[in-house]
């Protein structure tokens, strides 16, 4: 089981890369099985979910090619439409399998995904919307059955904006029988570039990234080439760590657009921001942040995959602030691993009040879930001495040799 070690060693600077969206590669991907013609999507990101999913889809009949970030994929040859559980159980995303595969075989047989460290995670938006849809669903032995001989295109409204939901049935929609209209969506940057996708694969969507989307269903979709567009929390994450460490530092790749709130809120802290098209500039002149409030809501507001982060920052802040999560029922478990490095924070509900202090102390810490083990990166970076973090396997999900990148900012942090 890989640890990383972290020797607290001033501010971080230079500049890094950021690597293509998990979260928009994996929906990316799920598409694919939409179309029996090759599909070739580049800046795919090296990370632990991409390679699960990847080995599920395989495992259905899919063929898969990947050379470094470019990957060829020919579902042609798709014989199964059963996600195990065994797989599932390990990337909750797998549910945007479901309506791919009815969409495109008129059954589906995916394991419900269970909950993980953050949250119950349930799928009853994905279940609803792809009944809307006239799907016959079941859940047996832990398993959802859909059937549909064709799905019939409808009027679906989201409870609450789900992000996967919104892809799985934009997905589903693009091949269903006449036209559907999705109100209540999501308008996380994923869901314009998926159905960027869909629609270059022949697809008939209008108003993606707005929370009302039409889709004219078509008979088939070909095949097309797709680029992952760069990863906003993976962004976010190196800024914050340059904030937390008093840095100078250049994210080169990415698009400012998609996290403006993140901006502003280092802006609040004090950070300097300089903005290209396709890098930021985070500099502090050596200044420690000041306390920023922060709430996690749907975007365009602050994500939540940034909270555990931002928390870690506003440990070393000058004065007091709230952080309040919002969208996730348990995603505070770097609270206790903070708390262990000196972190002042109070929990109360979904509300923790954070009072900034000068320095940390490092110490051996375990990561819980993915953002929680950026957030101790952040901690750790900013510490005295050295800090020690177990199972690490959580940030591999999602974050692509992050040591070795911090190491080229100056870090003094090793994976043994
Ligand atoms: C996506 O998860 C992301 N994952 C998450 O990133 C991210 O935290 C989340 O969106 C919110 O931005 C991927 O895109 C693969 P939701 P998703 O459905 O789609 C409730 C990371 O760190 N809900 O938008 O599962 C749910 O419980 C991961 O990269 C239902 O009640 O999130 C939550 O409270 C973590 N029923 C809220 O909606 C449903 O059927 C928003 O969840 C679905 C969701």
């Amino acid at each position: 089981m890989d640890k990383i070690i972290i020797t607290g060693n001033g501010p971080l600077c230079g500049e890094v890369r950021v690597a293509g969206a998990k979260n928009a590669a994996l929906p990316i991907i799920a598409a694919t099985l939409l179309s029996a013609e090759p599909m070739h999507i580049s800046n795919v990101p090296g990370v632990r979910d991409i390679a699960t999913v990847l080995q599920l889809i395989e495992l259905l009949g899919a063929k898969v090619e990947r050379e470094d970030t470019d990957l060829s994929l020919d579902c042609s040859t798709v014989h199964s439409v059963h996600a195990p559980y065994e797989m599932v159980k390990t990337i909750r995303a797998s549910i945007l399998l479901l309506g791919p595969l009815l969409a495109r075989f008129g059954e589906a047989d995916v394991s419900l995904p269970g909950g993980c460290a953050i949250g119950t995670r349930p799928v009853n938006e994905h279940i609803m919307g792809l009944q809307a849809l006239g799907a016959d669903i079941r859940i047996e032995a832990g398993y959802i059955k859909a059937r549909a001989t064709r799905l019939k295109g409808a009027q679906y409204t989201f409870d609450a904006p789900s992000v996967t939901a919104t892809e799985n049935l934009l997905m589903a929609a693009a091949l269903a029988e006449g036209v559907t209209t999705l109100d209540n969506c999501a308008l996380e940057p994923e869901i314009p570039d998926l159905a960027q996708l869909l629609c270059a694969m022949g697809a008939k969507i209008e108003g993606a990234g707005t929370s009302t989307i039409s889709i004219e269903g078509v008979s088939t979709l070909h095949g097309t080439s797709h680029r992952v567009p760069p990863d906003r929390i993976e962004t976010g994450t190196f800024l914050t760590a340059a904030a937390a460490t008093r840095g100078d530092i250049t994210v080169l790749d990415t698009a400012p657009d998609f996290l403006h709130h993140v901006l502003g809120k280092l802006e609040q802290a004090g950070c300097k921001m300089e903005l290209g098209k396709d890098w930021i500039r985070l500099r502090t002149d050596g200044k420690r942040c000041k306390a920023t409030n922060i709430t996690t809501a749907p975007y365009p507001a602050f994500p939540t995959d940034m909270q555990a982060q931002f928390m870690a920052l506003n440990t070393l802040a000058e004065g007091s602030a709230t952080v309040v999560e919002n969208i996730f029922e348990n995603r505070f478990m770097h609270v206790a691993e903070l708390q262990r490095m000196g972190a002042d924070i109070e929990l109360q509900g979904h509300t923790a009040i954070v009072r900034g202090k000068e320095r940390l102390q490092g110490a051996p810490v375990m990561a819980t879930d993915l953002r929680a083990s950026a957030s101790l990166i952040i901690a750790g970076l900013a510490a005295d001495g050295e800090t020690t973090i177990d199972r690490v396997y959580h940030l591999d999900r999602g974050y692509a040799n992050i040591d070795t990148k911090l190491q080229e900012l100056g870090a003094h942090i090793r994976r043994v």
